[in-house]
């Protein structure tokens, strides 16, 4: 059975969580689209591990975990964040961690244009993660970028480089930013991709060998289906098709080769950055934060919290075609007395069941909304799907009604350990 793990709402659903917790059974996890924008939590055997652009399986032996084509991959952050995981204890080693050489290259230049991007839009600003994601992703439409197979082909990579930081540096000036010299951008580099480069490999024919030989395939979205490039509440999204179509066209495994796709969405909704967010609240905010939850992992922003959104959820299954859904963080709700769940949105008097594509209906989006009592009762320490108290379960069936989708895991605390298989 090969899966598809993507998340529906706009990122930091717990997908992290999810893949670790399936990769046991699985024999390849796969990332296929974003770079290290993605923070992903893991908890296991009592050990916080984050990852950024590292699959959720690294943290499982003897299983291969890939970087496909996908992924534009910070050499010099994705260095860094293989001394801290292997610092934890984990190994990595390039029979465990092959890289697409046709990933693309985030350099320097393309953090400082994500900044400048971000000053010239002022209060417009998307609220990026400022990890030059965007400019990379532009580069690779523009084709001007670089890839990680260039990057073995070093007087090749030095032109290119040369070339292109000259071009920027015509920005960056007008912005009145620092400029890079192409030699700093070279060294920087070659320093980081000297460290990587023996995971450096054609990826495409070992995944379809996989496929071939009847591995199972775990795919690892990053961001969700609201911060999608196509799907999600554009211009306040990410420069990727974080929906399930990324995993195919990044990884360069067909659409025949997937036979699953999970859904991961909280019992509540969060986002961080900027853009619409009709169901926000500010006092589940303050009082999921006051219990020190809902912080981002690659930022450490707060993320804005509000009522679980089903308009979202509805087309978040349409587009992925999910066939399951993993609802975590239930324990979020377990002290609240009464639940909201928007079902539609009012807009201008009209009834939408879907979300609009025009920006400005965002703005005046009213929540409809159903109430269902709470169930005040821990949930972290439930295994089962009947250990759950009965206003949970009630919450979860009108979720999954309202979704039109099955809820296939639940997740009811950060630990490996707290997900239950419905
Ligand atoms: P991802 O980006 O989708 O992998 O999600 P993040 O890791 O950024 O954010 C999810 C947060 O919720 C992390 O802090 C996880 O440890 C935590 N988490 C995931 N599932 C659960 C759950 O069921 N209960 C609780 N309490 N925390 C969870
Ligand atoms: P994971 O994989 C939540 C958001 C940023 C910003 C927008 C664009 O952990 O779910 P970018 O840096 O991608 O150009 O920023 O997207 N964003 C995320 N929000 N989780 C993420 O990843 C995100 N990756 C990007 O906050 O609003
Ligand atoms: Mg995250």
């Amino acid at each position: 059975m090969n899966t598809v793990i993507t998340g529906l709402q706009w990122g930091d659903e717990g997908k992290g969580k999810i893949v670790d917790y399936l990769t046991e059974t699985a024999d390849v996890v796969i990332r296929g689209q974003g770079g290290n924008n993605a923070g992903h939590t893991v908890i296991a055997k009592g050990t916080k591990y984050v990852l950024h652009l590292l699959p959720s399986g690294i943290l499982w032996d003897n299983k291969i975990n890939v970087i496909g084509n996908g992924v534009v991959l910070d050499p010099i952050g994705l260095v860094s964040e293989i001394s801290r995981i292997e610092s934890q204890g984990i190994s990595i080693t390039p029979e465990k961690l092959l890289i697409s050489d046709r990933a693309h290259v985030v350099l320097p230049f393309h953090k400082e244009l994500d900044a400048a991007r971000e000053i010239s839009l002022g209060d417009q600003k998307i609220g990026t993660t400022k990890r030059g994601i965007g400019p990379t992703y532009a580069d690779k439409i523009n084709r001007c970028g670089i890839r990680m197979a260039d990057l073995l082909n070093r007087p090749f990579a030095e032109a290119q480089i040369t070339k292109r930081t000259l071009e920027v540096n015509e920005i960056l000036s007008k912005f009145e930013l620092p400029t890079f010299t192409p030699e700093q951008v070279i060294s920087e580099t070659f320093a980081a991709f000297e460290r990587l480069a023996s995971h450096v490999t054609n990826t495409i024919p070992i995944l379809h060998k996989a496929w071939k030989d009847g591995k199972s395939l775990l795919f690892e979205g990053a961001q969700g289906t609201l911060l999608d490039i196509d799907f999600g509440t554009y211009p306040f999204v990410t420069s990727s098709n974080t929906t399930a179509g990324g995993s195919t066209t990044g990884t360069g495994l067909p659409p025949t080769a997937i036979q699953e796709v999970i859904g991961v969405c909280k019992a509540y909704t969060t986002r961080v950055g900027s853009g619409p967010f009709p169901t926000g609240d500010e006092g589940l905010s303050d009082y999921l934060h006051n219990l020190g939850r809902e912080f981002g992992a690659t930022t450490g922003r707060p993320r804005g919290c509000g009522w679980l959104d089903t308009v979202l959820l509805r087309f978040a299954c349409m587009v992925n075609g999910v066939t399951g859904l993993a609802v975590t963080n239930l324990d979020g709700l377990d002290e609240y007395e009464e639940l909201k769940i928007c079902v539609a949105y009012d807009v201008d008097g009209s009834r939408h069941d879907l979300p609009p594509a025009d920006r400005s209906a965002w703005d005046r989006a009213t929540p409809i909304y159903v109430s269902l009592p709470g169930w005040k009762q821990d949930t972290t320490s439930c295994t089962t799907y009947d250990d759950l108290p009965p206003n949970a379960k009630a919450y979860l069936k009108k979720f999954s009604e309202l979704c039109g989708a099955p809820i296939t895991f639940v997740g009811v605390g950060p630990d490996r350990v707290q997900t239950i298989k419905v």
